[in-house]
């Protein structure tokens, strides 16, 4: 099957503000050498500790953030500079954590939704409207809503705001960053459900990024576990968690509260991430882990296929 999205060995590196005093530039290796594939409609969740390089993953994928090397193909064709006037990045929405923080505070609403319209779908002031009163219908919102501003929502309402206006540039793929972190319990199941429903309705694709794994359990066909920037398992949400193959699979499937049984952390699972600016040769892991052997210091692990299209990069995978 064609992916209908694949990132080939993408990598950022940010520059690090050392003085100018400073003669070697240092850089915060954020994303370091990700690939993958997304087939048209399944859920791609992407999970991982805060810091790990998700955004700047997702800010990739959408075009807000240039790769320091790397690819982005859409439908087969390569997401660059030249791609913008094609009209591909419409394909290809970013919906973000904080929904009212995202939106120009001096735009009413109905302007805030005006913007893709008119510019990246390019229609008339009579198709507007009828667009704008469809996507609203559609994300259970009222119509009087549009000509106030936002500020005046409540972070569900501005979520589903958020999620009418990625709509409005007749997307194929949504690229859904922390989309319910910052919603209370009881509005994000709301969120989540609508989700669902729209993707069946508009026929996407989700890239769904979160910290929390429950919600990546629940909404995700397949799931991609990151750490300090890299891949390290990949495979169906349900074998995922279920058989961990990564150490570090292993430690946020036990970390997750469950309801009825005590919180038990692993000694070594506090320990600091390894400096961003000096990544490991080895397995960035590695002070955290249980299993490490001396391979794992010296040789970086890649992530290798399993039988069960399980792909994990670790040199001594769980049984
Ligand atoms: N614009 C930026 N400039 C410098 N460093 C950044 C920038 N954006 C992110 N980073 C750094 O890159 C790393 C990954 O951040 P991020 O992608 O936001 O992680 P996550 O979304 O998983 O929390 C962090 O160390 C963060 O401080
Ligand atoms: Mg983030």
């Amino acid at each position: 099957m064609q992916p209908i999205l694949e990132a080939k060995n993408l990598l950022k590196n940010f520059p690090l503000n050392m003085g100018i005093l400073e003669r070697k530039k240092a850089q915060i290796h954020a994303v370091r050498s990700v690939s993958l594939k997304v087939n048209k409609g399944e859920t791609l969740g992407i999970v991982g500790e805060s810091g790990c390089g998700k955004s700047t993953l997702a800010r990739m994928l959408v075009g807000l953030t240039e790769p320091t090397n790397g690819d982005i193909l859409i439908q087969n064709n390569k997401l660059d500079k030249k791609s913008q006037k094609s009209g591909l990045p419409r394909v290809i929405q970013y919906v973000f954590q904080d929904p009212i923080s995202s939106l120009n505070p001096r735009k009413t609403i109905r302007q805030v939704m005006n913007v893709p319209l008119t510019h990246l779908q390019k229609l008339s002031e009579k198709d507007r409207e009828k667009q704008i009163k469809q996507l609203f219908k559609a994300v259970n919102l009222q119509e009087e809503f549009l000509e106030r501003y936002p500020h005046e929502f409540s972070g569900g309402q501005a979520q589903r705001i958020g999620i009418a206006r990625a709509l409005a540039a007749n997307p194929r793929i949504l690229v859904l960053d922390e989309p319910v972190s910052a919603l209370d319990v009881s509005v994000q199941a709301q969120v989540l459900n609508l989700l669902s429903s729209l993707k069946k309705d508009f026929g996407l694709t989700y890239v769904f990024i979160s910290h929390d794994l429950a919600v990546v359990e629940t909404v995700s066909d397949r799931v991609a576990v990151m750490y300090f920037g890299e891949i390290v398992e990949i495979g169906p949400a349900q074998e995922i968690f279920i058989k961990p193959k990564h150490p570090y699979t292993k430690l946020l499937a036990e970390s997750a509260p469950k309801i009825g049984t005590k919180l038990q952390l692993n000694e070594k699972s506090n320990k600091d991430l390894p400096d961003p600016t000096h990544p490991p040769k080895g397995c960035a892991f590695f002070a955290r882990c249980n299993h490490s052997t001396d391979k794992c210091l010296d040789a970086h692990p890649e992530l290798q296929s399993d039988e069960n299209s399980v792909f994990v990069a670790c040199h001594n995978p769980l049984g």
